[in-house]
């Protein structure tokens, strides 16, 4: 009998830890874009404003959380925020933290705070 270690991905793992206990495994292949990702799951609250959530539009409520650094909002979105209003991972369970980054570019170029970013 083979036995197959389907945990191990040649190096792309994003943490033996975080495989572990999700139960749907971080995407380690090719990544998906903001746009991608917004739709697929962040927009659920994020379209509608659903308990405070930043709206892509929002210029000023986008800027005021950029003050924080785009870091602390990579973070927050990977840990959740203010008790799991902003749920773990945006309840995208499988999204890497660098498809969860380009989530939130998406939003701030909506936002046009992106000339905070490139400038
Ligand atoms: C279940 C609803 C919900 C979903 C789905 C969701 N969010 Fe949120 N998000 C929120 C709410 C509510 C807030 C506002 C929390 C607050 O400031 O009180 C928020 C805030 C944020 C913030 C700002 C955090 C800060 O520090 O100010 C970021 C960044 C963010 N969300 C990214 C995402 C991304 C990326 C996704 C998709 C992968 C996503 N969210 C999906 C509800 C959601």
């Amino acid at each position: 009998m083979t036995f197959f270690n389907g945990c191990v991905h040649e190096g792309k793992t994003t943490g033996f830890w975080q495989e572990m206990h999700s139960a749907t495994p971080v995407n380690t292949g090719i990544q998906r874009n903001g746009s991608q990702i917004y739709h697929y799951k962040c927009h659920e609250c994020h379209d509608r404003n659903t308990q405070g959530a930043p709206m892509p539009g929002d210029t000023y409520d986008w800027n005021v959380r950029y003050q924080k650094g785009l870091q602390a909002l990579v973070q927050h979105s990977i840990d959740g925020f203010n008790r799991g209003l902003m749920p773990s991972r945006g309840g995208c369970r499988n999204c890497s933290d660098q498809e969860l980054n380009n989530a939130i570019i998406y939003m701030l170029k909506k936002a046009a705070s992106i000339s905070l970013i490139i400038k």
